[in-house]
């Protein structure tokens, strides 16, 4: 796992758009995996600025989102499909036929879970996944407890969840109580993870990636089993508190 720590929100936005700048220009086909939130929003901006002024085409681009809202249509401005589509597909030359998001408003849940995952898989994997992480250490809507060998599967919110996401909406009552995400052996599968964290807020869960054994109750731990992931973080989110010499971590200390 690489480290790298960076000044502030905005840095480490520039930083991952570059990141991801540089993949998708020296492999235009590539497949990423993409997350809503807030955390990923400087990146989208920072990517749709880089197609303005730099011309950067999505136009072979492919993209599977982790997760949607159960009973959330794409016309719902609450839906993960309005997000990506307000944040970024609609701002770069990206084939909205290959942006992929699980439906949270079909009828079978289950079926479109599965068909999800043989969707990526027909694709050839995800090559670079985004992902923030929950304060409770959730990736996708992976709470704590979630096998680390699920797969695309419905969910339901736990309190900490929906009250965190309560912000996007008028009342916490009408935070879904259920959603629809890649499981964790699904996002285990990319081949590479590019994992931004951000803030106060994320301060605890960090020190907790940092400290504790891999184990399903903190499932971003599992990222610990994955060979190739870069952590950028800001230092409202704690690097200090980073331990030198634990583990595989390489840290690179912004400067
Ligand atoms: C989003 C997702 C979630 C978020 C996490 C952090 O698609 O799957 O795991 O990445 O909840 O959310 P923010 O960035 O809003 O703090």
């Amino acid at each position: 796992m690489k480290i790298i720590e960076v000044k502030n929100y905005e840095e480490m936005s520039k930083r991952a758009a570059d990141y991801v700048v540089e993949k998708v220009r020296s492999f235009p086909g590539i497949t990423l995996g993409l997350a809503t939130g807030g955390t990923p929003l400087g990146l989208y901006r920072h990517l749709i600025e880089d197609h303005r002024n730099n011309l950067t085409s999505y136009q072979n681009v492919t993209t599977f989102n982790l997760d949607e809202y159960a009973g959330c249509d794409e016309t719902d401005p609450h839906s993960y499909r309005y997000f990506m589509n307000e944040s970024l597909f609609n701002h770069i030359d990206i084939n909205k036929a290959n942006t992929f998001i699980p439906r949270g408003d079909g009828e079978d849940m289950e079926r479109e879970a599965q068909e999800y995952e043989q969707l990526i898989a027909s694709h050839g994997g995800i090559d670079l996944q985004i992902l923030g992480i929950g304060s409770n250490g959730h990736i996708g809507f992976n709470e704590p407890g979630t096998s680390f060998q699920s797969q695309t599967h419905i969910v339901e919110l736990t309190d900490s969840t929906r009250e965190a996401n309560a912000r996007f909406f008028d009342r916490i009552e009408d935070v879904p109580l259920k959603a629809i995400t890649m499981g964790i052996a699904t996002i285990m599968r990319s081949k590479e993870i590019l994992l931004l964290v951000s803030g106060p807020n994320k301060r605890e869960a960090f020190s907790r990636l940092m400290h504790e054994e891999v184990n399903e109750q903190f499932p971003v731990s599992v990222l610990k089993n994955h060979p190739a992931v870069t952590v950028m973080i800001d230092q409202a989110a704690g690097c200090l508190d980073y331990t030198p010499g634990s583990g595989d971590l390489e840290y690179v200390p912004h400067d």
